[in-house]
């Protein structure tokens, strides 16, 4: 059996062994998947170990994705815009550092009814998580991109770094300080989609006031949160005022699912149901 496995610290509720499960008998096949929990300083000698042992690929997640980057010995385009890595894989004795979390998101959303092409989108937060969605949602060509972040230098740095991809595909990108968001006239009207990425959505507060929420949401606007497995404060502030919502456990299959193509090979594609699993997570 191929050997794969998730590493991230804390792992132990990671829901990542069963999806790949589920995904390996929906093809019939049998892999081996398991848990790797590496000391917060030893990611690097946990994956040596893994590869050397034979194993075919890992899914990094939390706090490893930047220590993945550096560990693998060449990375996809995707990976290097993203400037993380949330899959590995080997091939020929070449470890390549791959990221499908923003091909995870755009698919969750488009299979949820999200139209993108010419949407209008709020991407709340300038970190690691936000950095590796932003090629995918920009190469799906909404109309506007706005990024806000606490710090609006972070923000900033994000529109730069995207700016020739957002031109290339035609979309208005802007970055705002999240203090500002409820001031700043041409930013402030509603949203088509609101994605929370900041890392409140673990704590149960939401990035946003009140009072930009109700400049943010309309009836139609729809409000996706990175988190999964509960109503957070944002997802809360959007239902309020009558917009849809979701959390992100479609984004987690999705990306997952990304993943086992990589490794099993792109004709599983017809074979593996995504939303099968994330039914039975559910
Ligand atoms: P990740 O890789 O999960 O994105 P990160 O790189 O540490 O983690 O980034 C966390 C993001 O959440 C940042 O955008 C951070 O804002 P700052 O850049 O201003 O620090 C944001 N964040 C964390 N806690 C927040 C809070 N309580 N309110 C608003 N934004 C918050």
């Amino acid at each position: 059996k191929d050997v794969y496995a998730v590493a991230g610290n804390p792992i132990t509720h990671s829901k990542s062994p069963l999806i790949h499960q589920r995904f390996a008998q929906q093809s019939q096949q049998k892999i081996h998947y398991g848990f790797l929990q590496p000391e917060l300083d030893a990611f690097k000698k946990t994956a040596d170990t893994f590869f050397s042992a034979g194993g075919k690929g890992m899914n990094v997640t939390v706090p490893f994705k930047l220590d993945a980057r550096e560990f693998a010995h060449q990375l996809t385009p995707r990976a290097q815009l993203a400037g993380a890595v949330n899959t590995l894989y080997i091939q020929n004795a070449i470890i390549y550092g791959d990221n499908t979390d923003g091909a995870g998101l755009v698919r969750d959303l488009l299979v949820q009814g999200i139209a993108l092409r010419g949407a209008r989108i709020l991407l709340l937060g300038a970190g690691g998580a936000s950095r590796g969605v932003m090629g995918p949602l920009l190469e799906q060509a909404p109309k506007q991109l706005v990024i806000a972040n606490r710090s609006a230098d972070k923000a900033n740095e994000l529109v730069q770094l995207f700016g020739a991809l957002a031109t290339s595909h035609q979309v208005f990108l802007q970055s705002v300080a999240l203090g500002d968001l409820e001031k700043s006239a041409n930013t402030n009207t509603p949203f088509d989609l609101v994605i929370n990425a900041t890392a409140a959505g673990l704590t149960d507060e939401s990035p946003i006031s009140d009072a930009a929420a109700s400049t943010i949401f309309t009836s139609k606007s729809f409000a996706y949160d990175m988190v999964y497995g509960k109503t957070t404060a944002f997802m809360r502030q959007a239902l309020y005022r009558g917009a849809r919502v979701s959390d992100g456990l479609g984004m987690l299959v999705e990306q997952a699912a990304d993943a086992f193509l990589i490794w099993r090979g792109a004709d599983c594609s017809q074979k593996i149901d995504p939303r099968a699993v994330l039914n039975e997570l559910r």
